[in-house]
C-alpha cells in the first residue's frame, strides 16, 4: 500500500469521473484531473481545494497518457492511485457496427484504457511504492445487452485486464481492480436517450423511467455511489486486487 496521496483521474471533467475527482479531494488527496474536454475540465475542477493540476488529454493517445501522469506525479507530490475512468458510449449491434465505429471504442475504451494502466503500472513499479489502479468497466463485463455490442465487448476487455494486471503487479505491492457499475445518471445515459428519442423511441423520461425499473433496487445510480466504490477500492480495499466490484443495484445477481 502506497502512502502518496496523490491520484490521477481520466474523465474528471464528467459524471463519475468528476464525481471521483471530488470525492478524493474531499477526502485529502491531491487530484490530478485530466479529461479530452480541457475546457469543461476547468471550468468545472480548476482552482478547487485539492485540485492539484487539470490535464487535457486524450487517453487514445499514448504518448499524450505517458505525458500527463508524469504531469501528474509532479503535480501531486507522488501518485498513490490511478482511476482509467475515460470511455465512450455508442449504440450498435453485431450486424450494423461498422468499421470506424469499432475502430473507435476500441481505441478510446480498450487502448485508452491499456495505455493508462501502463503508463501507472511502469510508473508505480519503477518508484517502488505500491499503490492502486481502478479501473472503469461496466454490468456489461458480465452480462450481454443488445444494442451494445461495441460497448460491452470493450467493458468485457477491461474485465480481462484488471485480472491479468492484478496478478503481474502484485508482487510490486500494486493492486489493480474494477468497479462495474449498472446505469448511472450521467451525461453518457442522456445522450444515448437523447440519440434514441431523435430516432423516434419515445420520450427521454420515459426512458429513464423504464432503466430505472429494470434495476432491482428500483432506480439507477448516481456518479457519487460509483465514486464511493472507486474510492473503497484505490484507498480501503488493501487486500483487494483481480476484483470487479458491481454497483448495479442488484442487475446482474439473478
Ligand atoms: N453512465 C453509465 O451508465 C455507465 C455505466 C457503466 C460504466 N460507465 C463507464 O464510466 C465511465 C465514465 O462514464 P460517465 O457515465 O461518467 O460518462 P460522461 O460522458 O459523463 O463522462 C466521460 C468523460 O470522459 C471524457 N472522455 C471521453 N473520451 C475521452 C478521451 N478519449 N480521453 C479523455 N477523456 C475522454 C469525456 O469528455 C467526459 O468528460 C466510462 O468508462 C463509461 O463507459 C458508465
Amino acid at each position: 500500500m502506497s502512502d502518496n496521496k496523490g491520484v490521477f483521474i481520466t474523465g474528471a471533467a464528467s459524471g463519475i469521473g468528476l464525481a471521483a475527482a471530488r470525492l478524493f479531494a474531499e477526502r485529502g488527496w491531491s487530484v490530478a484531473a485530466a479529461d479530452i474536454d480541457g475546457a469543461l475540465l476547468r471550468e468545472r475542477l480548476h482552482g478547487q481545494p485539492g485540485i492539484a493540476a487539470t490535464l487535457q488529454c486524450d487517453i487514445a493517445d499514448s504518448e499524450a497518457v505517458e505525458a500527463a501522469m508524469a504531469a501528474a506525479e509532479a503535480a501531486t507530490g507522488g501518485l498513490g492511485a490511478v482511476v482509467a475512468n475515460a470511455g465512450i458510449h455508442i449504440r450498435n449491434s453485431v450486424c450494423g457496427i461498422t468499421d470506424a465505429e469499432l475502430d473507435r471504442i476500441t481505441d478510446i475504451n480498450i487502448k485508452g484504457s491499456v495505455y493508462t494502466l501502463r503508463a501507472a503500472a511502469r510508473l508505480l513499479v519503477a518508484a517502488r511504492r505500491g499503490g492502486a489502479v481502478v479501473l472503469t468497466a461496466s454490468d456489461q463485463a458480465f452480462i450481454g445487452k443488445p444494442g451494445n455490442f461495441g460497448y460491452g465487448l470493450t467493458k468485457g476487455a477491461i474485465a480481462q485486464m484488471t485480472r491479468t494486471a492484478a496478478l503481474e503487479l502484485a508482487p510490486h505491492g500494486v493492486r489493480v481492480n474494477a468497479v462495474c457499475p449498472g446505469t448511472v445518471d450521467t451525461a453518457m445515459v442522456d445522450k444515448i436517450f437523447e440519440n434514441a428519442s431523435a430516432a423516434g423511441g419515445g420520450s427521454v423520461d420515459a426512458m429513464w423511467a423504464e432503466e430505472r425499473a429494470l434495476f432491482p433496487l428500483g432506480r439507477t445510480c448516481t456518479p457519487r455511489e460509483v465514486a464511493q466504490a472507486i474510492y473503497f477500492l484505490a484507498a480501503e480495499a488493501t487486500f483487494s486486487t483481480g476484483a470487479l466490484l458491481k454497483t448495479d443495484g442488484g442487475l446482474t445477481a439473478g
